[in-house]
């Protein structure tokens, strides 16, 4: 995720940057860059890779060195590639506003527009440019200063921000903002830290004031100011960080993969952000756009993927078939191009991975592109192999997910793959009203995925009668059984507790001889079509004293008689139900790690991402 640093203050600000660059790191990023206010200009570096690279080049660079204010970025892509131009700070036209942002402009493509035709020119393909373009567009004729200008600018914008903003113009100066994206003010003895995130402010003072949406403030070396958007005067109390360094970079959380876990709900929510549009009911999603007509003539899907990816593709399978009507097949990328598969110009290959670097899944890739496919890619990581080597794609938006299990990259991807598949299915056949139904029920998604979360506590007290036992399975039918799997993967990565996933019916054609007072068996419950068959297996490792522990919808107290344990989720539409059933099985495989005493971000044998064959 893009991290901001600023400085205004009576020292040299290129060193208080960097630091807090460093301190920003953990975030992800892939690239990082810098701009001092010195002498009436802005002297500007930017450089892909990490921040020591950035430090490298601007140790020499005396302007930058001698500078008291400035502003700094690490970014992590998610409009346009990683590359030096797409870095941050942006400046406009006249290169004398310069500005860092986290978050995503939704509506900056009206907004370029918009400024192409006041006669601005563009130099990368970000959203950000728009935004100190737009600012630059109050600020030219020279009648505002430059809080005046972003007063008038941000009205204008749709969607988040965190924002710094400085102007050679104006020194010693710089004007913050925030909607939807975090931005901190360090209050020092004349000196003001600004930043994403605590960790970049904690070295230089405790005592920091937090910015609210829709809240600006005007910082020199000499005071701040605040006001809202709409320039009401606000005043912020100062509060003190309690925090240890470590504790910020997991925002209070013990693991990154439980931060991650909690996350899902604003990951979720970011996947869908400018794609679902309930306004005028339809999915839309710009990275489609130059293939749309292709894709909606395609005869067959194939998914292709590695580990959790893979799961998510199976939930894919019946996405695209039930909600898109295309046939559609899922593969392992590591067997895919080695049994010669059946691919031609009418087949379309989804790579779906959290990375994109997964060499298994380049490889299969590859053999797609080669048979002629069109090649699309789900992805996490902005400019990775996989988003480069495809033809078209939808990005996550998910953020860096940096525990080796993965937990949010997996909800994001069954978040896009259902719009993907609202997108063809509306396209080809489907009712608006019953397009309409799932828009509304999969807007719902993040908060419901939150409700599931204040469930963590009980989970583990779940867990904790549970751990002692070495083999589990983990059942369930139609959109459910994927889920199945991904919840014995994350239960055996992390706990190295034997899991199996099956589909539940499979269970008596042969697993069922294992069942016995020593296995726990998940199941996956929530209200369906199979609903009654689920509760007959449910009897069937009853019979043999199996221990149950049921994934059922909110309101099913009929199930309390079959079930050990039953944890709720709300309900949703079916092909809905897998972003939330599979948040209890997260938390469940997380808990019974730490209650065995797994490091539960380092699992033992495996990779974040796994780039040999
Ligand atoms: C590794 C990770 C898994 C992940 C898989 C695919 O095995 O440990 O959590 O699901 O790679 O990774 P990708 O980046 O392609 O989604």
């Amino acid at each position: 995720m893009c991290g901001i640093v600023g400085y205004v203050g009576k020292k040299n600000a290129c060193g208080i940057l960097i630091e807090g660059l460093k301190r920003l790191e953990y975030r992800g990023y892939d690239s990082a860059g810098i701009c001092i206010n010195h002498g009436g200009k802005l002297h500007i570096s930017k450089h892909t890779g990490r921040v020591m690279h950035l430090e490298e080049e601007v140790l020499g660079d005396e302007n930058i060195a001698t500078g008291t204010t400035g502003i700094a970025h690490t970014r992590w892509a998610t409009h346009g590639e990683p590359n030096q131009t797409n870095a941050h700070p942006h400046t406009d036209d006249s290169g004398r506003i310069a500005l860092v942002h986290n978050g995503v402009i939704e509506n900056y493509r009206t907004l370029r527009q918009f400024l192409i035709d006041k006669g601005h020119t563009f130099k990368s393909e970000t959203d950000t440019e728009v935004l100190v373009q737009l600012i630059g567009e109050f600020y030219r004729d020279g009648s505002r200063n430059l809080e005046q200008a972003v007063h008038l600018a941000l009205p204008e914008v749709t969607g988040t921000y965190g924002i710094a903003v400085t102007s050679s113009d104006e020194p010693d100066k710089i004007v913050a903002a925030r909607k939807g994206s975090p931005l901190i003010i360090g209050v020092g003895e004349d000196e003001y830290v600004v930043a994403s995130d605590a960790g970049a402010i904690i070295e230089h003072t405790a005592n920091v004031i937090y910015l609210k949406d829709n809240e600006i403030a005007v910082i020199t070396s000499t005071g701040l100011r605040t006001a809202t958007i709409d320039n009401v005067p606000v005043t912020k109390e100062i509060q003190q960080i309690e925090w240890s360094l470590d504790e910020i970079a997991l925002g209070g959380f013990e693991h990154f993969m439980l931060k991650e876990i909690f996350e899902q709900g604003e990951a979720v929510r970011n996947s869908m952000r400018g794609r679902l549009d309930l306004r005028e009911m339809r999915v839309q999603l710009g990275g489609l756009e130059s293939v749309l007509r292709e894709l909606l003539r395609t005869r067959k899907i194939v998914l292709i993927g590695c580990g959790t990816a893979w799961h998510a593709g199976l939930v894919g399978e019946y996405l695209f078939e039930d909600l898109g009507r295309i046939p559609t097949e899922v593969e392992y990328s590591s067997e895919f191009r080695y049994r010669n598969p059946i691919v031609d110009e009418g087949t379309t290959v989804i790579a779906i991975s959290q990375s994109g670097e997964t060499a298994d899944t380049l490889a299969a890739l590859r053999e797609a592109t080669d048979k002629g496919a069109l090649t699309l890619g789900i992805v996490n990581v902005v400019g990775s192999t996989v988003a480069r080597n495809t033809d078209a794609g939808v990005y996550l938006h998910a953020g860096p997910e940096i525990g080796v299990a993965s937990t949010k990259a997996f909800t994001c991807q069954l978040a896009v793959q259902t719009l993907i598949a609202l997108l063809l299915g509306r396209r080809r056949f489907m009712s608006q009203s019953t397009m309409q139904g799932y828009l509304e029920a999969l807007a719902e998604i993040p908060e419901k995925i939150e409700s599931i979360l204040t469930e963590s506590e009980r989970i583990k007290d779940i867990a904790s009668g549970l751990i002692e036992f070495d083999n589990w399975l983990f059942l369930g039918r139609g959109y459910n059984y994927p889920v199945a799997l991904e919840g014995a993967l994350k239960l055996k990565e992390i706990s190295y507790i034997h899991a199996e996933g099956l589909p539940a019916a499979e269970m008596k054609h042969g697993p069922i001889a294992l069942i016995n007072e020593n296995m726990p068996v998940v199941f996956l419950a929530p209200r369906c079509s199979t609903y009654a068959k689920i509760i007959s297996n449910i009897e069937e490792v009853r019979a043999r004293k199996g221990r149950v522990i049921a994934i059922a919808t909110q309101g099913d107290e009929e199930i309390r008689k079959y079930c050990d344990q039953v944890i709720y989720v709300p309900d949703c539409p079916v092909p809905l139900q897998p972003m939330l059933t599979v948040v209890p099985l997260q938390l469940l495989a997380y808990h019974a790690a730490l209650l065995r005493g797994c490091n539960v971000d380092k699992p033992r044998n495996l990779a974040k991402s796994v780039t040999v064959e």
